[in-house]
């Protein structure tokens, strides 16, 4: 074991940090970073009819669910990291999937105890109880000063009238378009004569602007009880589903404290449980601070960085779940001693290999969405969304314009038996009636000396090692266009690979990998989508950047 340069924040500068939210607000109305620019242009729209950050994050959100149906939508979840200026108050909306009642531990297993492909991936069986519904109904009611109506309104105009069909719709409809065909309430919507549609036709949604009309007029029970309530389940039911009423009628939003960690003299402040994504993303921090990154070179450094990410993961796959079902060890995890703990068996030349399970199959993933926003006085949001795999399960309940999530794959369908994105977990993440399924999602704040970054990305298990990057690159002094285009490479201790976006390793530093033991897994595509924002507190300027891998706008007003 070689030694280590111990480089850690003197609390001095973490208390200074704590006390200086008097500084200049931010100019202007605000920004917002999000993956679709109808959705950015309506959230800013709100800022300047006088919304603060909290109503435009209902109305980014609506529209993201009527734009990018691929990605969130009324039929999923998220998870709203929330900043209210006025007290200083954080919290976390969890407004994460439910498994139905009816569901069980081996609900996607066969006789033999196998895991049935593509069950819980696939069609209204693979559907948790949707999430956003109660969680924009509650961001409005508590912290938003607009009415529903109001804010709903650009989401329900352009359901009604219908946005244009982009290449990158075209792209996740081609490759879900064998499930979209199954469900025709799901090729009426989003098919054109069961095809995928042609670039520039209009996606208009009627129904789903009826239920959102629903939720505007009635709030919460107007999507969880009554018309829309019984259809769900009506539609679930007839077609294989496992939904009853009482799951909608009793699905809640729960607010949570978020996780909380501090990295060179950066405060990180992130998604909790049932997210993994704050752990996993301090553990690695922490684990990192042990050692003087910039005094390394820069293949050693992304050999540290590898072997951070590897650690941090497996804690993910053997403690975490849904913390109302289970009781997780999380204050020893995100604890900074813990993390030495883990590093000490770091070396400096060799990878650590990984316990042998079954590799997993890796998918590519462009879906989910994130969305920034910073309002003038200060409030941010950081939200992370999804139906899950591209069109989520591919199934539209009938009469409702609902495409429901297949979230119910984040769950460990059998201790040990990779999902979707090649995770692996155990009992703390099996599957239990009412229980949320664990996520990667991680809606991250940075407080650093000089302002305040709101940054998040879709893409699966990757997630939190993209948020790992764009921290890394703020802390080498770079700027939100930085964050979010930097090259990224991922490792998740299983399986036991490093994959890398093209450009992200050199060649050299590939086979300096492979000499240290690292298997390498070179990706053909590039993946995430991260909307980053940062409010220069010195000067009072915003800034931001929309990941150049997908098709967002970031808009300073
Ligand atoms: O909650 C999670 O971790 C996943 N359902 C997120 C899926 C995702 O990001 C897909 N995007 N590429």
């Amino acid at each position: 074991m070689l030694a280590k340069l111990q480089l850690r924040a003197p609390l001095w500068l973490l208390l200074l940090l704590l006390l200086l939210p008097g500084l200049p607000a931010a100019q202007g109305q605000g920004a917002v970073a999000s993956a679709h620019p109808m959705a950015t242009e309506a959230g800013i729209a709100v800022l300047a009819d006088g919304g603060n950050a909290f109503d435009a994050a209902v109305t980014v959100a609506a529209v993201l669910a009527v734009v990018e149906p691929y990605s969130s939508g009324m039929g999923g979840g998220g998870f709203w990291l929330l900043h209210r200026a006025s007290d200083g108050f954080d919290v976390m909306l969890d407004g994460r999937e439910r498994a139905p009642l009816a569901a069980h531990r081996d609900l996607y297993l066969n006789d033999q105890g196998e895991v049935v492909p593509g069950l819980s991936v696939n069609g209204p069986l693979s559907a948790g109880i949707p999430g956003q519904p109660a969680a924009l109904v509650h961001l409005a009611a508590r912290y938003g000063r607009l009415p529903l109506a109001q804010t709903l309104a650009p989401a329900i105009r352009i359901a009604r009238e219908g946005f244009p069909v982009d290449e990158h719709y075209r792209r996740l409809a081609d490759w879900r378009l064998q499930q979209l065909l199954q469900w025709p309430s799901s090729s009426a919507q989003f098919l054109v004569d069961n095809q995928v549609p042609p670039l520039g036709a209009i996606i208009r949604q009627p129904q789903l602007a009826d239920t959102l009309s629903r939720i505007a007029e009635q709030g919460h029970d107007g999507f969880y009880r009554g018309p829309v309530a019984q259809r769900l389940v009506e539609g679930v039911k007839a077609a294989g589903g496992i939904w009853q009423l009482k799951d909608l009628a009793e699905y809640q939003v729960v607010e949570r404290e978020p996780i909380r960690g501090e990295y060179r003299g950066m405060k990180i402040t992130s998604a909790a449980p049932p997210s993994s994504g704050g752990i996993v993303l301090v553990s690695m921090l922490n684990q990192l601070s042990q050692f003087d990154l910039s005094s390394y070179s820069p293949v050693i450094r992304k050999h540290l960085i590898v072997e951070a990410m590897r650690r941090a993961y497996r804690d993910r796959a053997d403690y975490l779940g849904d913390p109302d079902f289970v009781s997780m060890p999380v204050a020893r995890l995100i604890d900074p001693d813990y993390a030495a703990g883990l590093a000490r068996d770091i070396q400096l030349d060799a990878a650590t290999p990984s316990h042998h399970r079954p590799p997993g199959a890796l998918t590519e993933g462009h879906d989910t969405t994130h969305y920034s926003i910073i309002d003038a006085e200060g409030n941010r949001v950081s939200a992370t969304l999804s139906v899950n795999y591209p069109f989520g399960s591919c199934f539209v309940a009938p009469g409702t314009g609902v495409l429901l999530n297949d979230e119910m794959d984040d769950f460990s369908a059998r201790p040990g038996v990779p999902n979707v994105y090649g995770l692996v977990g155990g009992e703390a993440n099996a599957i239990a009636p009412g229980k949320r399924m664990l996520s990667s999602m991680t809606p991250t704040f940075v407080e650093t000396e000089q302002g305040v970054a709101v940054l998040g990305t879709p893409g699966g298990s990757r997630i939190i090692s993209m948020l790992l990057h764009g921290i890394l690159s703020l802390d080498a002094g770079e700027g939100p266009q930085a964050w979010v285009t930097r090259p990224r490479y991922h490792h998740q201790y299983l399986p036991d690979l490093i994959q890398f976006e093209p450009g992200a390793l050199s060649v050299d530093e590939q086979q300096q990998l492979q000499a240290m033991g690292h298997q390498l897994k070179p990706l053909d595509s590039t993946y995430g989508n991260m909307q980053a924002l940062f409010w220069n507190r010195e000067d009072g300027r915003l800034s931001g950047a929309s990941d150049p891998r997908g098709i967002g706008e970031t808009l300073v007003k």
